[in-house]
């Protein structure tokens, strides 16, 4: 059946579409209502009961496929590949859930895991599903505030986390930045479970510290508990438009359906199949397409922990490709930006047999066309952009493997997946025609897996989408449909940047910046850059009493970011101004600012206070 006709049936009867595919897992009890309106949000699968580990995991072996590989896991940084069966992925998630809950750990509670990318972060996330404790995993790369804040936002019972990760070849001490939230943060779990790596055993030095080995009872078992569909599987934090990050909270019932859905629609993968996404486990394309989906489906999946270059070179994902025999992998642009750079003739895809290989998949930014021409051309298969976000838990437009693939369009993300339906709308909420830039926006109900709350702030899930055009969803993403309803998302409409694939907010970066003394006030802003998208740049205005050198100010800045949010933050760059750009009622002109310095068309505001201050900005050099 082709794309059209799969959109259709699901756009006729939305409801017969996801009662067919809730068919595929297994329910404990099954729902009373497919969709059920409450107050203030929709729930999908109203009132049934499931278990996601035991879809992931007990189900696949009691149908005798308890042998095949559910992980590959390849560590490029520490030397190591390992491959965990089905049969013992169980054996090792059961002993964790059963040790979790012989200290107490029951359904709702919930449990940080700061981890690197390691076998045990998914047993950690599955133990969790199994007993219905509630996960919230934190990307490594963030600083010990922004793991405090987490910490003190979920209050989590237990956290997980190891002695080290590895980044190249320079070891992140984990435990040392844990060790600094636990001190920030005014929650203080029950447990600290401590995986030690071989590369760095850390001091077990902080009140109710164990170590994995010591807390795991291997002896223990636990069997599947009912949850339901409508409780949460997971917390996952992205940033908001404040320094305060959200979370974003998925459910069991619908989450299943969707990314089950999802691997035969979108990326053709069947059970015999292995699938790769190149992410990490701390963004929710790792919880979803590391973790989740291919463990509904019951293929195999890659846990790599390297990077797409430099670890140690850039034919990593080729090798892993041929080596496993991917049939379908998942990367962001910034990835192949970062091999083309460094292997443009592609010498390092020759060396390897890239025959299984089918399809390649992009997401987490706008995909450049060249990066798609080029892969595309070196490795003679199709390259497919699809755009989604951390709230949609899976891609809301592409291009649909299933149904045979239409043109690709270059500079789209294709088109809406059955289950969308998404609208252009201007400023003031009015409809717009094809080819005209507005605001992307989704019709509601969204579709299963996609999120309707804010952890710990209901409000903040309507404030931020909302409110602001009635019966829609606001992406804040800006972009066209053309008439033959492809979409391509252009830029955000908030102050979000997209750093190598992740989402950065400006705001909370010039919060940091103006806890420096001697900043007045600052501007953040996105500057296009060719392997990372964007990078933060702040624009610093100093106190008149400031006396230190503009130099110290500049580097104790960017010191004062990568130790507040992190290294991943990308921040490596501060310019002192004399002044900032400003409407007469004293609001920055960021986009004007953004524009002068990406070198873009830029209207000049009407609403400008004085002219002197873009001259300002126009003048400036920050290569
Ligand atoms: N733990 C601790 N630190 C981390 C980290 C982690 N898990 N991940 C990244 N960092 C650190 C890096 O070491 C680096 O620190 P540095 O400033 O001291 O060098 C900083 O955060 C920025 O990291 P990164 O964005 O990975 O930049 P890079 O220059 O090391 O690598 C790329 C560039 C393009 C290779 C890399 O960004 C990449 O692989 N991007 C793909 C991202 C991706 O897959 N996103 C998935 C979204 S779908
Ligand atoms: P995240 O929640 O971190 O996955 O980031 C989601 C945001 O990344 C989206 O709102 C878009 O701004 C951007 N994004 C994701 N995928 C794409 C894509 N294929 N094309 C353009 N932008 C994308």
């Amino acid at each position: 059946m082709s794309y059209d006709k799969n959109y259709s049936e699901w756009a006729n009867d939305p409801i017969s579409y996801w009662d067919k595919k809730s068919k595929n897992i297994t329910w404990i009890e099954p729902y009373k209502k497919t969709l059920h309106k409450t107050a203030d949000h929709y729930e999908w699968f109203h009132q049934g009961k499931l278990n996601t580990c035991y879809n992931c995991l007990d189900k696949h072996i009691e149908n005798g496929r308890g042998n095949r590989v559910a992980i590959f896991y390849d560590s490029p940084v520490t030397d190591t590949k390992k491959k965990i069966t089905y049969n013992e992925l169980l054996s090792q998630v059961t002993s964790l859930a059963a040790s979790l809950n012989n200290m107490g750990v029951v359904k709702g509670d919930r449990v940080v895991l700061y981890m690197p990318m390691i076998p045990e972060v998914i047993v950690s996330m599955l133990a969790c599903a199994r007993i219905g404790a509630v996960h919230s995993v934190v990307f490594g790369g963030f600083a010990a505030e922004e793991l405090a804040s987490r910490i003190s936002d979920v209050t989590p019972k237990v956290v997980i986390s190891a002695s080290c990760g590895l980044e190249r070849k320079k070891i992140i001490n984990y435990k040392e930045i844990l060790n600094k939230a636990l001190t920030l943060s005014f929650h203080k779990p029950s447990k600290q479970i401590i995986y030690q790596r071989k590369q760095y055993i850390c001091k077990l030095n902080m009140e109710n510290d164990i170590s994995w080995n010591e807390f795991i009872k291997s002896s223990l078992t636990i069997n599947c508990i009912p949850i339901d569909s409508n409780d949460p599987l997971y917390i996952l934090h992205t940033s908001g438009t404040t320094g305060i990050p959200k979370g974003i909270v998925r459910t069991n019932g619908g989450h299943a359906v969707s990314l089950l859905n999802s691997m035969k629609m979108t990326y053709d993968i069947s059970q015999n199949d292995v699938f790769w996404a190149a992410s990490d486990v701390g963004w929710v394309v790792g919880h979803s397409y590391i973790v989740y989906a291919p463990l509904l489906l019951g293929c195999s999946t890659i846990l790599y922990e390297g990077k797409p270059v430099g670890t140690p070179d850039a034919g990593q994902f080729w090798r892993v490709i041929s080596e496993y025999k991917v049939k379908t992998m998942f990367t962001a642009p910034t990835a192949i930006r970062a091999i083309k750079k460094e292997d443009s003739n592609g010498e390092e895809i020759k060396k390897y047999d890239l025959s299984k290989l089918k399809y390649i998949f992009l997401a987490g930014e706008r995909a450049d066309p060249e990066s798609i021409k080029w892969t595309m051309e070196m490795i003679n298969k199709p390259v497919i952009d699809h755009w989604w976000q951390t709230e949609t838990g899976w891609s809301i437009a592409g291009n649909f493997a299933q149904f045979g693939l239409f043109d690709i369009l270059y500079g789209s993300t294709g088109k809406a997946a059955p289950g969308y339906q998404v609208t252009v709308l201007n400023d003031e909420g009015k409809k717009l025609p094809p080819d005209k830039m507005g605001n992307l926006v989704i019709k509601l109900p969204l579709p299963p897996g996609c999120s309707s709350e804010i952890w710990n702030n209901k409000g903040r899930f309507y404030e931020a989408y909302l409110k602001r055009y009635s019966g829609y969803y606001d992406t804040s993403d800006a972009g066209v449909i053309n008439k033959n309803g492809y979409i391509s998302v252009m830029s955000r409409t908030d102050d979000i940047i997209n750093c190598a694939g992740h989402r950065l907010s400006t705001g909370s970066i010039e919060e940091i910046l103006t806890q420096h003394k001697d900043v007045a006030e600052c501007a953040v802003i996105g500057i296009q850059d060719n392997l990372k998208g964007q990078v933060p740049i702040g624009l610093l205005v100093l106190t008149n009493s400031s006396i230190n050198s503009e130099e110290s100010i500049i580097n104790e800045t960017i010191n004062l970011v990568r130790e507040k949010l992190g290294p991943i933050a990308s921040y490596k760059k501060s310019i002192v101004v004399a002044a900032l750009p400003k409407t007469r009622s004293g609001k920055i002109l960021r986009s004007t600012i953004a524009k002068i310095l990406n070198r873009e068309n830029y209207k000049i505001p009407a609403t400008i206070e004085d002219m002197n201050t873009l001259e300002i900005i126009k003048s400036l050099k920050y290569t």
